[in-house]
């Protein structure tokens, strides 16, 4: 059983926001909600609380179908892909979901479906026609993220139809100023359909009681709840004008879809469903049952204020307790930002740093962006994995076993009669499961963090102050006691390690052959019998140079160069001209004779041209692009008829025709096979 507060609760339903399966998942998504999930549900399974942990992929909305159109496939083959790579991801990272499922789920449709037809039935939803933004050149509403604008509060010219990523504001469509559609880039028209809404302005006297009956969120959570409860909740359609989606189960609601933000929360529910069967619903409704949401802080407003607001309309289930929703991380200085490529992937930290999934883990917790946003440097990865990891944990757990190994074999030694030294260390070994344990019920994550390192550094202070090694000659007895006890820490940290570090937990443990896993077992100091065999697992954690942190700045500032390049985009089309315009161009084949530079210019190249009927002098401004030999014989395209001009005192007559690559490069057109000079270009 579970107090928390004034309530005290027998199971607990543990969900991480199901993520868009879009793209692939950064070190922000894990540090914002995953990780602290995935500590939070070890922490209760290793103190025998009743607990599930539910996740999966959000496969409807618009960023779906604008990923698809992006990539020229199927929104369907976009989920199929992302969902295998995000899943894999979280399991390599150790994320000990029950189940991660999919919103595409037939499954899912049943039980979406049927929540709104329920809500319908019971007259909860308002039916409304309003005018929706239109693009006429596609036929297309445009919902949400199909729509661009300019954000009212902060004047970013790209904001979306629901959401300014820079100011963070919610928004709906209309309130965008210039709106465009993102499908052709043309101002939208209004149009009248019909859909229904949730009236949230109705429930939200229900809504401020639930919330002011939860004084323990945390602020940041609360402040955001308070400040949409002060504007007042106004109701919100929860049924789009979409293609791909839910479909809306009514008569005549063909092209209508339920609005992701009703299903995907649903999904919480229907996996749910998936992983324990029929008797999901007491996960659920059952007031012995607790529902904590972890999420990003983008996500807020939906998980404490729209989905309450769904669950009480329907009335069968409890709010959820608590959504401990986490601020952003940043990256060396910046935004992490997917389209921009400022990212540290988690499919590529595999590759890069194979095995080592528990020090992004730790400098992840150590650093989690709790209170306010956080930052993740790579110098500061270096750092925590060096001072902390290797310094303190891995250097107490290697002395203690290698220690014991030298002198008394591969076993556990006996213990001796304790001294005040011993006891006074073992006291303090037992306060911390619950110290931890009481940090992480409060969902202080990098608090617990600390604690676990103090734990080993209690280790390292008792080997300093006992010095074992000191004592192997003259008082053996007692260096066997003070190893015996040191090992006992070491299986302590195996298991209060586990929620944080599982990977090196799971290394200790088997090396400590360590059967007992109950949380409130690691302040005992009893784990372990004298004589029983142990296996050194070697270092738990390498040192990290500094050729790491030069490497992997660099890396990310090449790959975000690249990105820019990838995202120019050609420049719009000039104004329309007739054919006689163009004729008017007198377009030849030349020979390039002769280049060499200008005297006291660094940009001019003074090029002769054989242009068929004679030679022609152009003055071009590429000196910084080509050797003039490597000009030399080379055919070109040639406009023989622009006016000539004095350049650096001698006339340029003509210009030849160029085209400039991403990176700026000049490049030659010429004919794909040689040509006689003077022919024509038409
Ligand atoms: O922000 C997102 O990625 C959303 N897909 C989160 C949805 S969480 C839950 F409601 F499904
Ligand atoms: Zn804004």
């Amino acid at each position: 059983m579970i107090f928390m507060g004034s309530a005290s609760f027998n199971r607990t339903t543990v969900t991480a926001a199901l993520i868009y399966a879009n793209g692939p998942i950064h070190i922000g998504h894990l540090a914002g909600c995953y990780l602290p999930a995935d500590v939070y549900v070890r922490y209760l399974r290793a103190s025998g609380q009743e607990v599930i942990f539910v996740s999966g992929t959000d496969e409807h909305g618009v960023p779906i179908t604008l990923r698809a159109r992006k990539e020229g496939i199927s929104p369907q083959a976009v989920v199929d892909k992302y969902y295998a790579q995000i899943r894999d991801a979280f399991g390599q990272f150790g994320i000990s979901f029950d189940i991660y499922s999919r919103t595409s789920n037939p499954s899912h449709y049943e039980l979406s479906q049927q929540f709104f037809l329920n809500l319908y039935q019971k007259g909860a939803f308002l039916e409304e026609v309003t005018e929706q933004y239109f693009d006429e050149q596609t036929g297309q509403f445009l919902a949400d993220r199909y729509i661009v604008g300019t954000c009212p509060v902060c004047g970013n010219e790209n904001a979306y139809g629901d959401q300014c990523e820079r100011c963070g504001s919610t928004l709906s469509p209309r309130e965008l100023l210039q709106p465009r559609s993102m499908l052709s880039g043309q101002a939208p028209v209004l149009r009248p359909t019909r859909n229904w809404s949730l009236p949230l302005d109705r429930l939200q006297p229900e809504l401020e009681a639930y919330v002011a009956s939860h004084p323990e969120w945390k602020p940041n959570v609360a402040g955001q709840v308070r400040s949409w409860l002060q504007e007042g909740l106004r109701p919100r359609a929860m049924t789009r004008d979409l293609d791909w989606g839910v479909p809306v189960p009514l008569p005549d609601a063909d092209g209508k879809v339920l609005y992701v933000w009703f299903d995907a929360p649903l999904g919480y529910l229907t996996f749910t469903k998936e992983l324990v069967g029929d008797d999901w619903e007491r996960w659920w409704a059952a007031p012995d049952s607790r529902i904590v949401h972890f999420i990003g802080k983008d996500n807020i407003v939906f998980h404490c204020l729209i989905f309450p607001g769904m669950l009480r309309a329907d009335g069968r289930y409890q709010l959820p307790d608590n959504v401990p929703a986490n601020e952003f991380m940043n990256l060396e200085g910046d935004k992490i930002s997917t389209s921009r490529n400022w990212a540290v992937w988690l499919h590529e930290y595999l590759q890069e740093f194979p095995g080592k999934q528990d020090v992004l883990r730790y400098v992840l917790l150590a650093n989690a962006p709790e209170t306010k946003d956080s930052e993740f440097t790579w110098k500061d990865f270096q750092t925590r994995n060096n001072s902390e990891l290797v310094a303190i944990l891995g250097n107490f757990v290697n002395r203690a076993l290698v220690l014991t190994e030298k002198n008394f074999g591969a076993t556990v030694p006996e213990r001796g009669p304790l001294t005040a030294q011993d006891e006074s260390f073992l006291q303090e070994l037992s306060l911390f499961p619950e110290k931890i344990g009481q940090a992480l019920e409060q969902f202080r994550f990098r608090e617990a963090l600390s604690l676990l390192l103090d734990a080993a550094r209690l280790g390292n202070q008792y080997l300093a102050a006992t010095e074992p090694w000191k004592l192997l000659s003259t008082n053996p007895e007692r260096a066997r006691t003070v190893l015996h006890l040191s090992l006992q820490l070491t299986a302590s940290l195996a298991i209060l390690a586990e929620p944080f570090l599982p990977f090196t937990a799971e290394k200790l443990r088997s090396s400590m052959k360590i059967r007992s896993l109950g949380w409130p077992d690691a302040g005992t100091g009893t784990l372990l019998a004298a004589g029983e065999p142990f296996v050194n697992p070697g270092l738990l954690f390498e040192k990290l140079d500094d050729s790491l942190v030069e490497t992997q700045v660099q890396k990310l500032h090449n790959t975000k160069k690249m990105n820019e390049l990838d995202q120019k985009r050609p420049a719009a089309v000039k104004e329309l001209i007739t054919y006689d315009d163009f004729a008017k161009l007198d377009l030849r084949v030349a020979t390039i004779m002769a280049a060499e530079a200008v005297p006291k210019s660094k940009k001019l190249l003074k090029i002769t041209l054989d242009v068929g009927l004679e030679q022609r002098t152009v003055l071009s401004g590429i000196a910084g692009h080509f050797q003039p030999e490597s000009l030399m014989g080379q055919q070109v395209l040639y406009l023989a008829n622009l006016t000539p001009r004095m350049m650096m005192g001698q006339e340029s007559e003509g210009m030849i025709l160029m085209a400039e690559d991403r990176e700026g490069q000049l490049h030659l057109l010429r004919p794909e096979a040689k040509i006689w000079n003077g022919a024509g270009v038409s």
